[in-house]
């Protein structure tokens, strides 16, 4: 007897710079169970500015498939790099949570899978009918740290354009928690101007910042991600519970105030 196996379509969510905020990264989450998504894909920023890393850390430990280094993970893991103050004060008082873990195999796991994060992923993106995808935090040359703002195509528009040599067909970015497409143009693309919905062109290059989970900067606080399929890029925004998250920061004296506040004017 022949049996025909049919394979759920492949459907990705890419999340990024979660920083420590469980609220967010619950509702997030939340949000992409209840659709088809078959695999998880995390660009880093586990860590850092928010009151909550090891629950943060445990939550992209289990449910994501694959997850980068960002520049806080780093931080907390060797050193800081050209932090600002609130930003390292963050940093150490993440570091202090996760040592103080009690539980010695929790605390090892932690570190161990903070540890082993890699800082570039790239996969074939043919069962969705797509070229090579690319993934890392911040920038297909220097993955950890580059940042590439939406200015950059005015300001430097050379940088943007070189960066098309460095991958395939798509490659997505989080890094300055402000979501959009860039195209080779060089030009940029914010998810109000697409409604919400990049159509991905099968032979045109293009590099998506996937925007914050734990802390938006583009003036909208909810909690953003995107969901790829082989034809579109869509940009979800999830509200969540920021009150919360706020009283926490401002419990916490080595975490700024401004922390948790900015949450509110996602910025
Ligand atoms: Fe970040």
């Amino acid at each position: 007897m022949e049996v025909l196996v049919r394979r759920k379509p492949t459907m990705l969510a890419i999340i990024s710079d979660i920083h420590s905020n469980v609220e967010a990264l619950t509702a997030v989450l939340a949000d992409i169970a209840n659709r088809q998504i078959t695999q998880i894909i995390c660009l880093g920023d586990l860590v850092g500015y928010g009151p909550d890393p090891k629950e943060c850390l445990d939550m992209v430990l289990k449910h994501a498939t694959v997850t980068l280094m960002g520049n806080h993970d780093y931080a907390v893991l060797f050193e800081p790099n050209k932090f600002n103050i609130g930003a390292e004060s963050a940093c150490y008082w993440t570091r202090q949570q996760l040592e103080d873990e009690p539980d010695p195999a929790r605390r090892n796991d932690r570190w161990d899978y903070l540890g082993r994060l890699a800082i570039k992923h790239v996969m074939s993106g043919k069962d969705m009918g797509l070229g090579e995808l690319a993934f890392v935090h911040g920038s297909p040359r220097r993955p950890i740290n580059e940042y590439i703002f939406p200015d950059d195509v005015y300001n430097n528009p050379n940088k943007v354009q070189g960066l098309f040599e460095r991958f395939g067909h798509l490659c997505f970015v989080g890094h300055t928690h402000v979501p959009g497409v860039f195209l080779d143009t060089p030009d940029f693309y914010s998810p109000d101007e697409m409604e919400g919905v990049f159509e991905i062109n099968p032979t045109r290059k293009a590099l998506i910042n996937v925007g914050s989970v734990g802390q938006p900067r583009d003036r909208d606080n909810r909690a953003g991600y995107v969901i790829v399929d082989g034809k579109t890029v869509q940009f979800i925004r999830v509200p969540y519970d920021i009150d919360t998250v706020i009283k926490k920061v401002l419990e916490i004296p080595e975490l700024d105030d401004y922390l948790g506040t900015r949450l509110k004017e996602g910025r």
